[in-house]
């Protein structure tokens, strides 16, 4: 969601800054601003729109003089997004710049309280009562970590926070509670984010800023306080990513990037965990003894995740024998939920900071339920909290749209449910090593079904029914699940009306919706459900919708008997068939997205991250 940039030093901070938030754009926004001590005095620049709206209002950063500043991008919360509601939100009195990111719950209350003591609100947001409070408590105290902190004892809900005070140049101070924030050790130059990619041209030591930290900051030093102002220590990390991982290295977007990073991330993830042909999972402590006692495992995530979760839910009752249900996150505090410590929570999270993943799995821990997190942000706040974590090694993933991160995920589930089945003894060690055996292969057909042939394929495809006003998605089984997240990615980057079923619950209801020209997109890929399957794509093509079959190659020839447009993939083990059939799935909502003029890594209304709930 919003971006935060800070930057103190010697160089001219407003280009710095408008460059962090590009680097943060991908976290979805629809308006920027920065705020830069100029000439003694906060000045602010802000616009509605992309951050060219603010390039070209401040010409590169070049209007703006000074060397220290903070900059947001905006996704609105409270408030429509508008000039004015944009970010960084002055006090009354012109002494307090605050960017945020997060959302204050109590701020109406807070609002109502600082108008009676004569402050005036020019906008609608929770951010500029911040700003009020903290100018507020600044007046009666004339100090400004003292009234940073007095403020911050008031708000209620999440907030990354990166403030300045027009009477102490040359300090920046930066609050988190619940959102992400990352400080930045420069040289005689200090920084600070809402993620990695802002500070990478700058500096690869940071810290992750805990929740109630206050952090000091000039050019020169840091001081980490925490929630009761005592002074601490903070663990510095260094990144060691490719500055490559954050660029597009010649993809016209990072989906299509992203999408082709899968073989190297699926494998990236899978091979470390297998050792002489065994699953070893030296990231979690789970027992035989714990497992064997298990009553149930819940599946809690969003979108994408989810999906996945809906997946694992197929794989880990077939082959566990534990009772699985996936929950939807924002769903799973509010249904009550039976749970103990009979009961494991499997959370997934690609950010680690979703709000409603992370509030359902502290829902979990206060039942007494093991929670286990499927990560792939390192360090993120889900990965902190959770009892054990595996982490997803997919890289930085910045589209919107998830690809290599599901990828990865779906991995994680193969490798656990193969762990528990052999730890339960739940599976054939024949069974077992076959799936091991294909599982060290997964890399290579994946990379198959992104050759040049295949691509070109699916774009054909895509410029036939890139105009369809709906989309099924059909499939029984992992299909079905694969089909949720193909149908998801139709949604989010090329705007299609567009809904995922089970092929056999089509004839309850939805068929009344498919007549001549409906697409279809029918995954059928399950050996053992094969002929049902195509049954219920025939109902459907007898109907009047233009099917586009995915299959695997051996069953091309049958399946276009009765649906001439297909779209083949290898086959491997049934189980893993899943991270072959979404390819395809990806590359078509992309080529889609692309012939409608979408702007696919930044889809409208989304964000990277959905901080809240
Ligand atoms: C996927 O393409 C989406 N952008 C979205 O559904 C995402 O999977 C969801 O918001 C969950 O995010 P998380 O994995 O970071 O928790």
């Amino acid at each position: 969601m919003c971006g935060i940039v800070g930057y103190l030093g010697s160089r001219q901070a407003a280009p710095i800054l408008l460059d962090g938030l590009s680097k943060l754009e991908y976290r979805g926004y629809d308006s920027a601003g920065v705020c830069v001590m100029s000439g003694g005095i906060l000045r602010v620049a802000k616009a509605k729109g992309r951050l060219a709206v603010l390039n070209g209002l401040i010409d590169g950063g070049k209007a703006i003089e000074g060397t220290f500043g903070i900059g947001h991008t905006r996704w609105a919360t409270h408030g429509a997004p508008s000039d004015v509601n944009s970010h960084p939100h002055m006090a009354d009195a012109g002494k307090i710049a605050v960017v945020h990111n997060g959302i204050i719950e109590n701020y109406m209350r807070l609002k109502q309280q600082l108008l009676k003591k004569g402050k005036h609100f020019q906008s609608e947001t929770d951010t500029e009562v911040v700003a009020n409070l903290i100018e507020y408590y600044y007046d009666k105290l004339k100090d400004f970590p003292r009234a940073v902190r007095r403020a911050v004892g008031q708000l209620e809900g999440s907030f990354a926070l990166g403030i300045l005070c027009q009477d102490l140049p040359g300090t920046m101070i930066a609050v988190k509670k619940e959102s992400p924030l990352i400080f930045g050790y420069g040289d005689g130059e200090n920084f600070i984010a809402s993620d990695v990619p802002a500070l990478l041209k700058h500096t690869r030591k940071i810290v992750h800023l805990l929740d109630g930290d206050i952090a000091i900051i000039t050019k020169d030093s840091v001081q980490f306080y925490d929630a009761f102002f005592d002074r601490v220590e903070r663990k510095i990390e260094y990144v060691d990513w490719d500055i490559s991982a954050a660029e597009k290295c010649g993809f016209d977007h990072f989906m299509l990037k992203e999408i082709h990073e899968q073989p190297t991330a699926v494998k990236g993830t899978i091979s470390p965990r297998i050792r002489d042909g065994r699953v070893v999972l030296d990231d979690i402590k789970i027992s035989r003894d714990y497992l064997a006692g298990l009553k149930k495992i819940y599946i809690v995530a969003c979108g994408s995740s989810y999906y996945v979760g809906c997946l694992g839910k197929y794989l880990l009752e077939k082959t566990c024998r534990i009772p699985v249900e996936p929950v939807l996150a924002s769903e799973f505090r509010y249904s009550a939920p039976v749970m103990g410590e009979d009961t494991l929570v499997l959370v997934i999270s690609q950010s680690g900071e979703t709000a409603d993943t992370k509030a359902a799995m502290m829902e979990a821990k206060r039942h007494h339920a093991r929670t286990l997190a499927i990560v792939n942000v390192v360090g993120s706040a889900i990965a902190l909290e959770a009892d054990d974590v595996i982490y997803t090694w997919a890289g930085p993933e910045i589209a919107v749209a998830t690809t290599k991160a599901f990828s990865t995920q779906l991995s994680v589930i193969y490798l656990i449910t193969l762990y528990f089945a052999e730890l339960l003894g739940t599976i054939e060690p024949a069974e077992y090593q076959s799936i091991v055996s294909e599982m060290t292969k997964l890399d290579q057909k994946i990379s198959l079904c992104l050759t040049r042939e295949n691509v070109a394929k699916i774009r054909y495809y895509a410029e036939q029914y890139f105009t369809a006003r709906d989309a099924f998605f059909i499939g029984r089984n992992l299909d079905c699940g694969v089909c949720r997240e193909g149908s998801l990615k139709l949604k989010e980057i090329a705007y299609i009306h567009s809904e995922a079923y089970a092929a056999g619950e089509l004839k309850h209801g939805p068929i009344s919706l498919i007549e001549d020209g409906t697409l279809v997109v029918a995954v059928c890929t399950v050996d053992a459900l094969f002929d049902k399957a195509m049954s219920n794509l025939v109902e459907v093509q007898s109907r009047g919708a233009e099917v586009l079959g995915i299959t695997t190659e051996n069953r091309e020839a049958e399946f276009k008997v009765k649906v001439p447009s297909v779209i083949t993939v290898p086959e491997t083990h049934p189980m893993l068939q899943p991270s072959l059939t979404i390819i395809p799935l990806q590359l078509f909502s992309y080529y889609v997205a692309l012939l409608r003029n979408c702007d696919i890594d930044m889809p409208r209304n989304l964000a990277k991250s959905v901080t809240v709930e």
